[in-house]
Order: structure tokens, then sequence, then C-alpha cells
């Protein structure tokens, strides 16, 4: 496998160690969301997954917080088309991209709980939301490639109007930041088909990934386009595969069947076609969580949206990627709970097999590596 992109998460709607409870939470504020952003930009993640919805600190404001704390890392910045103007999207964006240098990526999410949109104002349905998104993403794309010249862009949708659309201070990323894009309905696939570069999907079992991207190949080939993939994962990786199916079971140990049913109750009032497809892995059952080799679906029991994890020692886990690499995955966005902790986990563990990371098991030659012994003994080299 080529090098991969490997992405970590920012929890803006908390952290914690157990999940479903509040045994070992912990308060995500400025700090943590610091102390995890400049984790992942020093250890060498490409970048970080900020979401959005009711339950998250808002993507944008967490995201404008941390271009200071950070150099390289990338945002990947969650955006729902029809909850603001395209034109204030289309601001937010630019000034972002030209604040951080060219680091913004954004990803499109539709959505998928009506309740929730309606909440913020948003009435429409799931066909209605996409077709809001197909003209919102139009819209987005013509504004910041700078169409229409001095008189701006003109767009006369079925929802949605513009007229004089201009960006005075562009992106710097040309023609507009990258648009990632996850949705498993009809529509989805259509609209990624047609305007987005990245496709995501949450990480379902090989076979099943492996049909939705030949899917997505085939809608986008109709219209001389290909795209990118990636995938949405947690990693629940340690030294041995015992420790590491002992850690899955550790991070559910407390929590009880009245909770997941809740969870799963509350999931199942979604229209969204990629959350039907994540609960259906498990069926709610904590007895049968193993849904594809190392892939094990306990997360989802609570989680909605990512809810598998691939689960063993380095070697197995990097072979898992390679598996979803192989099928044309050149993306990873993981996750781990603590996030901050898991984040050094995984880098440490699996970044050498992969071929990322700055040390790559080398010793450096300008400061500590390792703990010095004896004032001037350094630490003796173990693969
Ligand atoms: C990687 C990834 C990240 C997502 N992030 C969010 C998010 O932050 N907020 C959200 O409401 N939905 C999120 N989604 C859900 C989708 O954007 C989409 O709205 C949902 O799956 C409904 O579409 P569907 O019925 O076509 O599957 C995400 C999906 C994927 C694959």
């Amino acid at each position: 496998m080529s090098t991969p992109n490997v992405f970590w998460f920012l929890p803006t709607h908390g952290d914690s160690r157990y999940l479903g409870t509040t045994k070992g939470a912990r308060t995500v504020d400025a700090d943590y969301l610091r102390q995890i952003a400049v984790a992942a930009d020093t250890l060498g993640y490409d970048g970080v997954l900020l979401p959005t919805g009711r339950s998250c600190e808002d993507p944008w404001i967490s995201a404008a917080s941390l271009i200071g704390a950070t150099k390289k890392l990338k945002f990947l910045v969650a955006i729902r088309p029809g909850l603001s103007t395209p034109g204030l999207a289309v601001r937010q964006a630019a000034t972002f991209d030209r604040l951080s240098n060219g680091r913004l990526l954004i990803n499109v999410v539709t959505g998928g709980d009506q309740g929730e949109l309606e909440a913020d104002g948003l009435f429409a349905d799931h066909a209605k939301r996409y077709e809001i998104s197909d003209e919102f993403i139009r819209i987005w794309r013509a504004s910041m490639a700078g169409e229409g010249g001095a008189a701006g862009f003109i767009f006369e949708g079925k929802h949605l109007q513009v007229k004089g659309a201009r960006t005075l201070y562009p992106p710097i990323q040309k023609p507009h930041p990258p648009l990632y894009f996850g949705g498993s309905s009809e529509p989805a696939h259509e609209l990624a088909a047609e305007q987005m570069d990245v496709y995501l999907t949450w990480g379902e079992p090989p076979a099943a990934v492996a049909e939705k991207l030949a899917d997505i190949r085939a809608r986008a080939a109709k219209r001389g386009r290909t795209l990118k993939f990636g995938i949405r994962l947690h990693v629940i990786v340690r030294e041995t595969n015992e420790a590491a199916w002992r850690a899955a079971e550790e991070l559910i140990s407390h929590l009880d069947d009245e909770v997941i049913a809740k969870a799963q109750a509350a999931f199942a009032k979604m229209d969204s076609v990629g959350q039907q497809r994540m609960a259906a892995l498990h069926g709610g059952r904590r007895d049968k969580l193993e849904v594809s080799p190392n892939l094990w679906a306990g997360v989802g029991l609570v989680r909605g949206g990512a809810g598998t994890a691939l689960v063993g020692d380095p070697e197995t886990v990097a072979a898992r990627m390679r598996e979803y690499a192989d099928l044309g995955i050149e993306t990873f966005i993981l996750s781990g709970y603590p996030h901050l902790e898991e984040s050094y986990r995984f880098a440490e563990l699996v970044f050498p097999l992969l071929g990322k990371g700055k040390e790559s098991g080398e010793q450096s030659l300008t400061g500590p590596f390792g703990e010095m012994m004896a004032s001037d003994i350094v630490p003796k080299k173990v693969a």
C-alpha cells in the first residue's frame, strides 16, 4: 500500500474512557481540544475531522481556535447545506482557508435526523435535503472559483437562488478547498458522483465497502469523473491481539442494556441510510460484535455515526487497513477512546508499519529519543 493519509478526530461532543457512562469521562474544552490537535499535528497525522450536529461544539469555531496551535494539520470541517446561506458558507470557508494557509477541507453533511434539523430551522425531508445540498454545493463551488466574474454568479434553483455572488477574498486552495462527503442513500451516491472530490464511508466490512465504491465509481464514470475514497473507523490497537480485544470489552464494560436500547431507539428514528447500515451490523446485540475479522461494532451500540473499530495488534490492524487500501481507500479517519492517549498509541504502534510519522523507529540525533540512562547512555534500540 502506498502511504495512506491518516486523520484523527476532534471529539467536540465529548470524550470518555468507557462508553455510555460518566466513568472516565473528561471535559472537552479549549485546552483539551488543543492538546489533541497539537498531538495530532506533531505526531504526523495529516488532518483532523470535526463533526457537526447539535451535540457538537460548532465545528467552524472549534477549528478556527486551533489554527494558531498547529502547523501542518488540516481541518476537515463539517458543513450542513441549508442551515446557512451559500454565500455565508463560502465566506467562512474562504476566510478559514486563507487564515490557515490552505489547511481547510470541507465535509458536506446533508444530515440524517429530521427532528434535529427542524429544531435548527431546516424543514425538509430526506429527498428535499439532497436537492438542497445539490444546489448549495453548485453555488458554493462556482462562487469559490470566481464564476460570473466581476458581475458575480447567478443561480436560480428550485430551492436556492443567488444573484451577483462574488468571493472577493478567494481561498488559497484552487479552485476551492476539497469537498469530502459521506452518505449511503441513492441520492447521496448521485451527489457524490456529480460534485464531490472524496467519498467517505463509515467502517463497514470490506465487501460492503467494495460494493459502495464500485457504485460511486460507476456513477462518476458516466459523468466522466473520478473520486478519491476515505473511510471513518475507530481503532483499538494494543501490543497483542489479546490485549486489544480485552480493551474492546473494557470500553463497553460499564454499558448497560437499557442505555443501548435507548440509543438504538433514537437511531431508529433517523432517516439516514448510512446510520441504518451501521445499526444493522450488530442489531443492538452485544454478543455478536465482531462483524468481520477484526472489525468490531461495539462502539455503534451507543454512538451514532461511525460505530465500528479495527481491533488487534499493530500488524493485524495495519493488514486490515491494507485490505481497505486495496479497494481504493486512500484516507483513513481514525479515533479511539480517550482521543488524546489513543492518538499517541496508534501513531507509536502503527505509523511505522504504514511508513508514516517522523520517527518511524529512527533514533533522534538532535534531542532525547527515549529516556537517557546514567547521564549519557542512550536507550537500547529495540524494533
Ligand atoms: C465520515 C462521515 C462523517 C459524517 N459526519 C457527520 C456529522 O458530523 N454530522 C452529521 O449529522 N452527519 C454526519 N455524517 C452523516 C452523513 O453526512 C449523512 O448526512 C447521513 O449519512 C445521511 O445520509 P444517507 O441517508 O444518504 O446515508 C457523516 C458521514 C460520514 C460517512
